[in-house]
């Protein structure tokens, strides 16, 4: 385990100097980000931009007033993205274990809130581990969204991720984050591989057992938001990896403790306003639940306290309660998305 730490440690200060650096495409951001996030990118400083190695754009909307917590934050470009969105009334802490990530991050912290014309910087770096956030001070309840972006792969305890995470956020609080998973369990001798884990392959969860660890740590309803497949492109990873499929997926998961192990029908419907800011005519709260403007929708009981107990219930309308139970609701929760694509799609 903490082999895997110091490799990790050393691929993230030593071995990569930026993006160009990687082996493959699998820290590599394939997901458009919505045009709220692509305004504010060209305000960060070129030296974080060289060196993000995000998988996705674990970015959600309705952040303004409100603390974030960005897990294995790197060189800050989600961080201060976040910084932009949370606005002056809110706060962005970011975490990472590596002395020089968290190093390059730190230095613009006056620069960037100087970009955004805010009288102070509204965010803190902390240099530590995802897997402890109770000996970094951050406390039970304290957080309303974590994210985190091609990070989770990495750890070696990634039980011990997900319950810190369900320690810290509020409740009604959301975890949305990106990262790399694999269509079946990667074998052992290959997971402890430097190059494999620091290309965030190795160490990879299989989507199904994820399902399992997140519901062993109380998360128990989470939803996909997007997902995209690898190519390894790499011929030397290729030969040691071809067996599996590989995807960048971002999820969405609320802490709620009003959320049942499998989705059911409640009779309720709910629809969507139309104000979250930068989406107008209609919203994807998940890979199966598009909600177009003023159109109502029925709903099974954990969708509807996700939109009605966390901070999206001032733009939607929820119909019904839990007072009369019509049976199982087919076809929604965890696995009620998109399947694995076979192929790739990516900007590198
Ligand atoms: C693939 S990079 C992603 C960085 C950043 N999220 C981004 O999008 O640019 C992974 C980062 O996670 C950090 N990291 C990996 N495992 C960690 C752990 N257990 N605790 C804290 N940080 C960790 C590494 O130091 C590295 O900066």
């Amino acid at each position: 385990m903490d082999d895997i730490i110091e490799n990790v440690k050393d691929y993230y200060s030593k071995q990569l100097q930026s993006k160009n650096d990687l082996k493959t495409n699998s820290c590599c951001c394939s997901e458009k980000p919505p045009a709220e996030i692509r305004e504010i990118v060209p305000l960060i400083a070129d030296e974080i931009l060289d060196r993000f190695y995000g998988c996705g754009s674990p970015l959600p909307p309705l952040l303004e007033g409100m603390t974030v917590l960005d897990l294995g934050c790197g060189t800050g470009r989600d961080v201060y993205i976040a910084s932009k969105l949370v606005g002056e009334s809110g706060t962005v802490i970011g975490v990472d274990m590596t002395a020089e990530q968290i190093g390059t991050a730190k230095k613009y912290r006056e620069e960037q809130s100087k970009r955004f014309g805010f009288k102070a910087s509204n965010v803190k770096f902390l240099q530590g581990y995802i897997e402890d956030l109770k000996s970094l001070g951050i406390e039970e309840n304290s957080v309303d969204v974590v994210i985190s972006n091609c990070v989770i792969n990495l750890s070696p305890a990634k039980e011990q991720v997900f319950k810190e995470i369900y320690r810290v956020l509020k409740p009604g609080g959301e975890l949305f984050f990106s990262d790399v998973f694999a269509d079946r369990r990667i074998p052992e001798s290959l997971t402890t591989d430097p190059v494999l884990r620091g290309e965030c392959l190795g160490g990879a969860l299989y989507i199904e057992d994820f399902r399992r660890l997140m519901a062993e740590c109380g998360w128990a309803d989470f939803r996909y938001t997007s997902i995209s497949g690898i190519d390894l492109g790499d011929e030397e990873i290729e030969s040691k990896l071809g067996f599996a499929s590989f995807s960048s997926r971002t999820v969405r998961a609320f802490k709620l403790d009003t959320l049942e192990d499998i989705c059911e029908d409640y009779g309720q419907a709910a629809y969507y306003d139309g104000s979250i800011p930068g989406f107008p005519h209609f919203f994807d709260l998940d890979d199966h639940h598009r909600f177009f403007t003023g159109k109502p929708m029925l709903v099974c009981g954990n969708t509807a306290s996700m939109i009605s107990e966390t901070r999206y219930k001032k733009a939607f309308k929820v119909i019904g309660d839990r007072s009369v139970h019509y049976g199982k609701f087919d076809g929604c929760g965890s696995d009620g998305g998109s399947e694995l694509p076979k192929t790739g799609s990516s900007c590198c």
